[in-house]
């Protein structure tokens, strides 16, 4: 242990514990399977940007919508609108799916969960990190994820626009399977955006009274509960967007052709 005198700041130091961790737990399982989990995401990411089977009448798939690219087919646009013009034919995906992505990437449980999963800083509570020393968020390049209340802002349009494309399922085809995908999607990813920590400060963060605010009152005590469950919902609404994409995809090209898909 460091001596000090009364007077000398205190060093703080890392305890000196020659083995990596004294835990006997399967401390490793968590950190493993969020990896698994985030990587099986990044990975059909990247697949659904480049494929191209995203539309199939009334079904769009979440991860092209909204459909803005010039290269969208009729009845898949955005109100029928193609921003871009006709010097952008690249997939849609492309161009949108940097607002939810980053809103995740910056999301406060996932930074936990990937600093822990990918970067092991630390792996787990009471296990050592290989990193040397810790710097924080307070630096570049993790400052930058202070800009996460930007991308709630970006993920409560998109999170409205995958709700507009259920509505639209559910008028066109109101019994067919991908209609209700889309619709308990939309539903969880809602539910996603509205737990988010930064909804919750939005919403009454920086009041001293709730008494005078009864309506900013509700509104956070309504988001405080889905904050609460924050994690589930997180990789709830994220197995939800793959299936339903993945669903979408595999009836655009006649893979799943049932009567009611
Ligand atoms: Fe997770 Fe905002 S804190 S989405």
């Amino acid at each position: 242990m460091t001596q000090t005198t009364p007077d000398a700041p205190v060093r703080r130091q890392r305890a000196q514990v020659k083995v990596r961790t004294l835990r006997t737990d399967r401390w490793w399982l968590v950190p493993l399977l969020t990896f698994l989990g985030l990587s099986s995401f990044l990975v059909y990411g990247i697949w659904a940007i480049i494929d191209n089977s995203y539309f199939v009448d009334p079904y769009i798939a979440p991860f092209a919508s909204p459909c803005l690219a010039t290269s969208c087919p009729e009845g898949a646009r955005l109100f029928g609108w193609a921003p871009f013009g006709d010097w952008y034919a690249l997939p849609p995906g492309l161009l949108i799916l940097g607002l939810p992505g980053g809103f995740r990437l910056t999301c406060y449980y996932y930074r936990k969960s990937y600093y822990r999963s990918f970067w092991l800083s630390p792996p787990a509570c009471a296990v050592q990190e290989p990193h040397g020393k810790y710097t924080g968020e307070r630096r570049f390049p993790l400052i930058i994820q202070n800009i996460h209340r930007y991308f709630f802002y970006a993920a409560i349009v998109i999170g409205l626009i995958l709700a507009y494309d259920a509505v639209l399922a559910l008028v066109h085809k109101p019994t067919g399977l991908g209609t209700w995908i889309l619709v308990v999607n939309a539903v969880l990813i809602n539910a996603y955006t509205l737990s988010c920590h930064s909804c919750r400060h939005i919403t009454a963060g920086r009041l001293n009274h709730f008494s005078r605010h009864p309506l900013r009152y509700r509104a956070w005590t309504f988001v405080s509960k889905l904050n609460a469950k924050h994690q589930p919902l997180a990789w709830a609404s994220m197995f939800s967007v793959m299936g339903a994409d993945l669903y979408v995809r595999l009836v655009a090209k006649g893979i799943i052709a049932f009567p009611y898909a």
